[in-house]
């Protein structure tokens, strides 16, 4: 039987019995769904602090601990041993595939990199300076438009083909925007290639030579998609999740999670991290810019600080970390001055009072940033790269929900605090 919670009125005395849902690992919760109709009270969590929106068996968090595990698996273990596409299986199916299924798996990805021909003219209606992330929104809104064959969202068959195409034409549509922004031909997919090793194909092959990707490159893309892939149910993840409880085809919601993910707070953070460390410009600037961060009136915030979760160490953020020396020793300038300036930033913070009792750390995105652009990917494609990334989670959750019976469409409350009601006054008289 499950354990109960008793909640009191302090002043009537008035009880309610609340169940109590356990998880395999991590806190309870309060079952508080028959509150309204018992009691009619709502419970009140701005930004949504304590509240579990589901159940899920994909990825694990423990903030405190610095915890995360896709489907029981640390990171840690995935990161040094993995790729991303395995992690694409384990995340989607919920099991690590077996070679035949591995072998399975990366043909049916891999064979469906292309998008369709009519699809490619959607990019010459953008602005050639569009930001990428608009261009993302609106074009993989637009694979419903395409794709209506597999839209059926009940048929588990359909969900499975329409989580591979966008997997898979992801980075497609992703190098096409970048295409677009730098004025280059579109470059088709390489099925022969890996799903890193293909992304970077398209970003960087033009018809005039022959580009081959760099090794190291493509171990530090499988990395950062690897730790992107997934965060439980952080702002875009819930957003698929709200869009998809009302029906929504997946195309559509994926497009919801990608504009969700744009925000500085959220994806967009690792734009803004290298924005902030070209605006630093020299360490003899951090204590300028660290009183910034500290100043109330001051909307400046060290950008790659600070996680919801993480209360102590992001551990994406110590795996990014190595790799990131790795490739600015292996590909780039290791006496690069952002990254100098990052790590001297990196030590002002840890040290000063300010963060050390908020708990703020640096997150996954202060140092993906920097790799990226040793890879030459320039910043306004950072958060691309993230949507690409997260693009297998939102899937993953998107399925695992509406493979749920019990799911029902998400509808939060309010407390309403305007005005009360009042007659309508005619414009002669106000
Ligand atoms: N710089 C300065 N102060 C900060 C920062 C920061 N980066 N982050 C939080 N604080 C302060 C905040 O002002 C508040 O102070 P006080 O208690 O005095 O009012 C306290 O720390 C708690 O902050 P909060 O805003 O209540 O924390 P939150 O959990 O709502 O926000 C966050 C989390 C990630 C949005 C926030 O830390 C932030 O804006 N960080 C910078 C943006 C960033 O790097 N985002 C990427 C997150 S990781 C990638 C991802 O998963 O999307």
């Amino acid at each position: 039987m499950a354990d109960k919670y008793s909640l009191t009125n302090s002043a009537t005395g008035d009880c309610v019995n609340l169940d109590l849902v356990s998880g395999t690992d991590g806190p309870s919760a309060l079952d508080i769904t028959a509150l309204y109709k018992e009691k009619g009270l709502l419970a009140f969590d701005p930004g949504f602090v304590s509240t579990a929106s589901c159940t899920s068996s994909i990825t694990y968090i423990d903030g405190e601990k610095g915890i995360l595990r896709y489907r029981g698996y640390p990171i840690e273990q995935l990161a040094a041993k993995s790729n991303f596409l395995e992690v694409a299986h384990l995340l989607l199916y919920g099991e690590l595939p077996t070679a035949t299924e591995l072998v399975d798996f990366e043909s049916i990805i891999m064979h469906h990199t292309m998008i369709r021909e009519t699809m490619r003219t959607f990019f010459d209606g953008f602005h050639y300076n569009a930001h990428p992330m608009a261009i993302m929104i609106g074009v993989t809104g637009s694979m419903s438009a395409f794709y209506h064959d597999s839209l059926d969202i009940h048929n588990p068959r359909h969900r499975e083909i329409s989580a591979h195409r966008m997997i898979a034409k992801i980075p497609t549509i992703a190098a096409a925007c970048y295409k677009h922004n730098v004025g280059e031909p579109f470059i088709y997919p390489r099925n022969d290639l890996d799903y890193c090793g293909n992304f970077l194909h398209m970003m960087f092959a033009t018809p005039c030579e022959e580009y081959v990707p760099n090794k190291t490159a493509i171990e530090a893309m499988n990395l950062l998609f690897i730790l992107h892939a997934d965060h439980e149910q952080n702002a875009s993840t819930s957003t698929v999740r709200l869009a998809g409880s009302s029906g929504a085809n997946p195309f559509a919601c994926i497009a919801s999670g990608i504009a969700s993910l744009w925000g500085p707070a959220h994806g967009g953070a690792n734009e803004a991290v290298l924005k902030m460390l070209e605006e630093i410009g020299d360490v003899s600037n951090i204590p300028k810019y660290i009183a910034k961060a500290k100043d109330k009136n001051d909307p400046f915030r060290l950008m790659g600080f600070g996680h919801r979760v993480y209360r102590n160490f992001d551990p994406r953020a110590t795996l990014i970390r190595e790799m990131c020396h790795k490739v600015l020793a292996e590909i780039s300038d290791k006496d690069n001055p952002l990254l100098q300036l990052a790590g001297e930033l990196e030590e002002v913070a840890l040290k000063d009072e300010y963060f050390i009792e908020r708990k703020l750390y640096p997150n996954v995105d202060y140092y993906s940033g920097i790799i990226y652009r040793a890879l030459n990917i320039p910043a306004n494609m950072f958060t691309v790269m993230f949507s690409i990334a997260r693009t297998v989670g939102w899937v993953a959750h998107w399925s695992e929900m509406i493979s749920d019976p019990s799911q029902r469409i998400g509808r939060p409350r309010q407390i309403y605090v305007g005005a009360k009601q009042r007659d309508y006054v005619p414009i002669d008289k106000r």
